[in-house]
């Protein structure tokens, strides 16, 4: 069993190769048989695992050898891409890297390991802002160049599945939170940061107003929600590959008040919370949807979160409150 993780060095894909490695054996799937290529532009320190290789490569290089990348996989996970504020900040890079270099990889599947699985990870920033929860079924008008690009994606994708050259599927992300370290170009940035700077005692300046609603999910259900998206067998997702992973649906001040809450519980001295308002940051923002229809996901037995605390805890202990 070989599986290919693009942007495997990243948030996700880090999480995402160790489950991997880690899963319980399953039939015709041993542990000591898995190998897991993990490909990224940035470097990634692999713990010794002689079934894992990391492989440095820039996917936007239209050269970038991707046949020999690919070559025999039986599953392709594609989380490398451009996010959000940078994506409006460089918009040629956003389509070469998630529309242009994601069509090769398609093609390159289609060549060196025909049929296989193949996740992308696509985002709630497809959908438009909108009174009724986005599912599969909204119509995709996005509001960003990112979530141009992840439409473009989208659509490459299920079409690569329509045609018999791989197996696709798509997870649509809600934000997905708390991301530890340092802040990225995410335009929903905040929303890790107001837990994972407060919780380290760093003051933490909001970018947007308390009563702004949005999707979110924590990290380890997203984690967990591509492994077992990619597990789903074929026949039970439709033409349409696209998935909305569970999400929560919740304020910014619900997200200060958790975190507020869970960081007393556990004895920490919080860091103050105060606006600091950025209207670029906020009108991306505005423009995703903050109400989610996930009953597809839901059916298809995909991990949900129950409630923002058990997500602050659970990064608590995963990550501790180091922060990068
Ligand atoms: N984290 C979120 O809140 C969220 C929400 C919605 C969708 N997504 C999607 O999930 C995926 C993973 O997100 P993440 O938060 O782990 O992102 P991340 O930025 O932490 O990781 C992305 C990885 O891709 C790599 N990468 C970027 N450009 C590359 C290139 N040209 N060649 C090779 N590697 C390259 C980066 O080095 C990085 O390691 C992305 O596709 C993102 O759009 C994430």
């Amino acid at each position: 069993m070989k599986t290919v993780v693009t942007g495997g060095a990243g948030f996700l894909g880090a999480q995402l190769v160790a489950r991997l490695l880690d899963a319980p054996d399953r039939v015709g799937d041993d542990r000591a048989s898995r190998r897991v290529v993990v490909a990224d532009r940035a470097t990634l320190a692999l713990s010794p695992d002689e079934r894992c290789t990391f492989i440095e490569i820039d996917l936007g290089e239209v050269a970038a050898p991707l046949g020999a990348l690919v070559q025999g996989a039986d599953a392709v996970v594609h989380l490398a891409s451009v996010v959000s504020a940078d994506a409006e900040i460089d918009p040629e890079r956003a389509w070469q890297l998630n529309v242009e270099a994601t069509r090769r990889l398609l093609g390159a599947c289609s060549r060196s390991a025909p049929g296989c699985r193949f996740l992308a990870a696509s985002s709630v920033a497809v959908f438009a802002h909108g009174e009724t929860p986005a599912g599969e079924d909204t119509k995709e008008v996005p509001a960003s160049t990112y979530g141009m690009t992840k439409v473009v994606l989208e659509l490459l994708v299920n079409e690569a599945t329509r045609r018999g050259q791989v197996d696709g599927r798509i997870a649509r992300l809600p934000t997905v939170i708390v991301r530890p370290g340092r802040p990225n170009l995410a335009a929903s940035s905040f929303a890790s940061g107001v837990f994972r700077e407060p919780l380290s005692g760093i003051d933490m300046g909001l970018p947007v107003a308390p009563e702004v609603a949005m999707v979110v999910i924590g990290q380890r259900s997203a984690v967990a929600g591509l492994e077992a998206l990619l597990a789903v067998p074929a026949d039970q997702l439709g033409a349409d590959r696209g998935v909305n992973l569970p999400g929560l649906e919740v304020t910014v001040a619900d997200m200060v008040a958790a975190c507020q809450r869970v960081g007393r519980a556990r004895g920490l001295s919080v860091g103050a919370i105060f606006a600091a308002p950025d209207p670029a940051v906020a009108a991306i923002v505005a423009s995703w949807p903050s109400r989610w229809d996930d009953r597809k996901a839901r059916r298809l037995g995909l991990p949900a979160d129950r409630s923002l605390d058990e997500v602050v805890v659970n990064y608590l202990d995963d990550f501790g409150t180091r922060r990068g």
